[in-house]
């Protein structure tokens, strides 16, 4: 038990779909975790790398050595914005074709810390979405505070995906759903403030949803704050069985289905 009174899933199994275990908060614990939330029930874990270098490397990592674990490679906004480098379409499409790559990802935009790079950010996002559908992968898309642009880029390229911890409106994320996308949803939700993600999760059919944390961040109540990990992803569905009036083990299902159909993972 890694936190006191936790509640597990067992026997159903968790479908965590956006993760970042090769963060350096993980350093020193981070194959003891990963083993031990696997017995508490987290049956699939993709890990979200946003660069394609040391974290890339990371998740691949990761991935050799637990077998419930799953990668997606990509470049990151806040990676573009930071470092300003142009995307190395080469070394993204090698890394692509390592066996435990399910999709392109972390990908998007991002406006909340500087805009300065703007027009790189779109560049690297449209062609990185362009990439995933030449090689029939699915994208995980970062949105922060960029809905209006994100949505544009979506449309124009059409790419199989999800957008992961949606912060939009309700328009928005049916918007994303007519273009056959998935709405992830993460710990944010039972957060007292969530009421507009609470509008989406009513409005978007459960068919359509993902179960995520964003770990280590993103906690859900009762351990907001804390460092999360991918076994506390039964508070969000505890929470989204209430919106939906269905139980946390069919929320739980549902929402695994959804994720193997959309990563093609057995
Ligand atoms: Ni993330």
């Amino acid at each position: 038990m890694l936190f006191e009174n936790q509640k597990t899933a067992l026997p159903y199994s968790i479908f965590d779909t956006h993760a970042h275990y090769d963060d350096e908060s993980f350093d020193g614990k981070r194959d003891e975790l990963l083993t031990e939330i696997g017995k508490m029930g987290v049956g699939y874990i993709i890990n979200n790398s946003t660069d394609l270098y040391r974290s890339a490397e990371k998740c691949l990592e990761i991935a050799k050595n637990h077998p419930n674990c799953y990668t997606a490679i990509g470049v990151h906004p806040e990676t573009v914005e930071t470092k300003g480098e142009p995307l190395d379409e080469e070394r993204l499409k090698a890394l692509l074709k390592q066996p435990s790559v399910v999709a392109v990802g972390e990908i998007g935009l991002d406006y909340y810390w500087s805009t300065e790079q703007k027009t790189l950010q779109h560049k690297v996002f449209r062609r990185q979405c362009e990439i995933a559908n030449e090689m029939g992968l699915p994208v995980i898309v970062h949105d922060r505070e960029a809905h209006g642009d994100t949505l544009e880029i979506l449309q124009e390229t059409r790419p199989k995906g999800s957008l992961h911890c949606f912060s939009g409106s309700v328009e928005t994320a049916l918007e994303i759903v007519k273009l056959g996308m998935y709405i992830g949803i993460g710990g944010v939700i039972t957060f007292k403030n969530a009421r507009k993600l609470v509008e989406v999760a009513e409005a978007v059919p459960i068919e359509r949803i993902l179960l995520e944390t964003d770990a280590p961040y993103l906690s859900p109540v009762p351990f907001r704050g804390k460092q999360c990990n991918s076994s506390l992803i039964y508070y969000t569905a505890e929470k989204l069985a209430e919106i939906k009036g269905m139980s946390t083990e069919e929320v739980i299902d549902i929402t695994a289905e959804n994720a193997k159909k959309l990563f093609k993972i057995k």
